[in-house]
């Protein structure tokens, strides 16, 4: 497209699963996110045209921004159509919720391009059916809702459109580690036992409830403690990455108060008091790793998507 786009919006990364929480605990993140420039279209459809970052399918009903605009384009029963311009900036594949940042851009630019017609709880059902489409078709909530609305959101993994939306009560610094292996929601999702002990399941939903009171409360040894023992689904995905303990283990040393798989990983990420323990905490991260990674300190993104100037 020549013309400058009539919009351009901002789809933020997100850590999921935070420990006990598969499915269920999400935390939109600052710093990282892809963009979405969209214009307006007499042309009927969701039209996507080359953007910047890995190639992705430009059939709008096979990439997750494309779909949840034509969702919501649909939702509006409006005339018309837009084309769709994605500049990635999360890697494909990495754990910290790029499908999701991009069916939130794609959602919003749609919204505003249409006059905001919807608020963002309007548009829950058109991103978390974009989002499915990087997880074979599953519905869950724990990228794509944080994405969408900010801050930390606990969804439910029976039904993802019902979701709360947990205060923070202290800043949250977060190193957070992208080793350059690509992990796919989809197969590490087939991975996991379709049964488990009952008795892994009552301790998981237990350190649940406690991480949850942990991050309401701002208790980061809280968080630490309930959210490094999940016995369902980060011992089967730890097991594939070979850097998974080390880095774990090094966080730990160098002074953060918690450490996990983000997603269906490769990424891990750790907790920190301070911003300045987060970069040392990233750099004991790095060189245990073993592998090439890219890392950053950030915080939380209390705003989720929203309209920037570029
Ligand atoms: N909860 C999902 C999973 C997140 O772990 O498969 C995927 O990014």
């Amino acid at each position: 497209m020549n013309t400058p786009p009539d919009v351009v919006v901002f789809g933020p990364a997100s850590l999921s699963n935070l420990g006990p929480g598969y499915d269920t605990l999400g935390l939109c993140i600052a710093g990282i996110g892809d963009v979405a420039e969209a214009w307006r279209t007499e042309r009927a459809g969701v039209r996507l045209v080359r953007g910047t970052g890995p190639e992705l399918p430009l059939d709008a009903s096979r990439n997750t921004a494309g779909l949840a605009a034509a969702l919501v384009w649909k939702q509006a029963e409006a005339d018309g159509g837009m084309v769709l311009r994605l500049r990635k900036g999360i890697p494909l594949g990495s754990g910290i919720g790029g499908s999701a940042a991009s069916a939130v851009a794609g959602a919003w630019a749609a919204n505003l391009l249409l006059g905001r017609p919807f608020s963002k709880s309007e548009l829950v059902d058109a991103v978390l059916r974009g989002e499915a489409l990087a997880s074979d078709g599953a519905l869950h909530g724990d990228n794509a809702l944080p994405a969408l609305m900010g801050g930390l959101i606990l969804t439910s993994a029976a039904k993802p459109s019902d979701f709360r939306r947990i205060p923070l009560s202290r800043p949250l610094s977060l190193a957070v580690l992208l080793p350059s292996v690509k992990v796919l929601t989809g197969e590490a999702r087939a991975m996991l036992p379709e049964a488990v002990a009952l008795g892994d399941a009552v301790r998981n939903a237990s350190d649940l409830a406690f991480v949850v009171h942990a991050f309401s409360s701002g208790s980061l040894q809280g968080i630490g403690r309930y959210m490094m023992r999940d016995r369902l689904v980060e011992p089967v995905r730890g097991r594939l990455l070979p850097f998974y303990e080390p880095v774990r283990a090094a966080a730990m040393q160098a002074g953060a108060t918690a450490c996990a798989i983000t997603g269906s990983g490769p990424a891990l990420f750790a907790i920190a008091e301070t911003p300045g323990v987060a970069h040392r905490v990233l750099a004991a991260m790095r060189s245990a790793a073993g592998v090439e990674c890219r890392g950053l300190v950030t915080e939380a993104d209390e705003e989720g998507v929203r309209e920037v100037d570029d």
